[in-house]
């Protein structure tokens, strides 16, 4: 029987290193820290190495699908599939961030939503029957759906949300936002909401068949960092 494997997306700082960190200690498997930049991912499994754990690296930018392929072939490959994905890669302008909001709109929904999607697409065929998958989303995802307009939060509470009306949704918001016309057509102002909004919903249109899934809120990872 192949060895169990756990990947992390955007793993070499932040949330997503120490969830790696907290897998090297717990996991029955190979972990893997993979990041979209060979170097710094090699610095961050170095870091590890000096606390005496052992992760393993593979590059992988989300963003790439090319690199999202490679690496979902080379786990199919290895181990059969993968047993444990944590969606974790992520990017957000900060407070007091000049970038103008239409760019900001747009570097923002393509990483944590097109990418992220593109991600769950290639890896949702090699996860293991009984594996888990874990999307790490946001609570500004809830308080950006309270601020749509009622016909936004209808179609996104709606049971009938299909992928593409999603992806059609996203890409509205993306083009309102660089004509400037994203509040009259009733999208909050919040890039990284919206994007992890479209990632939430886009989690539940999918098919529950063979594994178990999870959306993983900052509450419930605060216990893997360490302060
Ligand atoms: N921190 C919070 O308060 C908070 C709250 C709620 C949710 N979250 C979510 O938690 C996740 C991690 O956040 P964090 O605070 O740890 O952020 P972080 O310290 O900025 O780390 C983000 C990680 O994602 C990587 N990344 C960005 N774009 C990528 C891409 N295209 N392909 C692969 N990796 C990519 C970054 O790589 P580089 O080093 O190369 O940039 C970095 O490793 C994100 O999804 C974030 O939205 C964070």
């Amino acid at each position: 029987m192949p060895k169990m494997v756990a990947v992390v997306t955007g793993s070499n700082k932040g949330i997503g290193l120490a969830i790696v960190r907290e897998l090297c200690k717990q996991f029955q498997g190979d972990v893997y820290l993979t990041a979209r930049q060979v170097g710094r991912g090699q610095a961050a499994v170095e870091s590890l190495a000096s606390e005496g754990l052992k992760p393993l690296f593979h590059q992988l930018d989300i963003d790439d699908v090319n690199s999202i392929t490679t690496a979902a072939a080379f786990f199919k490959d290895k181990y059969g599939g993968v047993d444990v994905l944590i969606n974790n890669a992520g990017i957000a302008f900060g407070v007091g961030d000049t970038t103008p909001f239409p760019v900001r709109a747009e570097v923002t929904l393509k990483t944590n939503f097109f990418a992220t999607r593109d991600m769950l697409t290639h890896f949702w065929q090699i996860i293991k029957a009984g594996g888990r998958v874990v999307n790490v989303s946001s609570a500004l995802s809830s308080s950006a759906l309270q601020q749509c307009s009622s016909e936004l939060q209808q179609r996104f509470r709606s049971e009938d949300m299909t992928e593409d009306e999603l992806v059609g949704l996203m890409q509205r918001f993306v083009d309102e936002a660089k004509r400037g016309e994203h509040k009259q057509d009733g999208w909050p102002d919040t890039a990284y909401g919206v994007s992890k909004l479209g990632l939430t919903v886009r989690f539940s249109c999918l098919e529950i068949c063979h594994c178990f899934t999870h959306m993983l809120k900052l509450s419930n990872m605060q216990k893997l960092l360490k302060v």
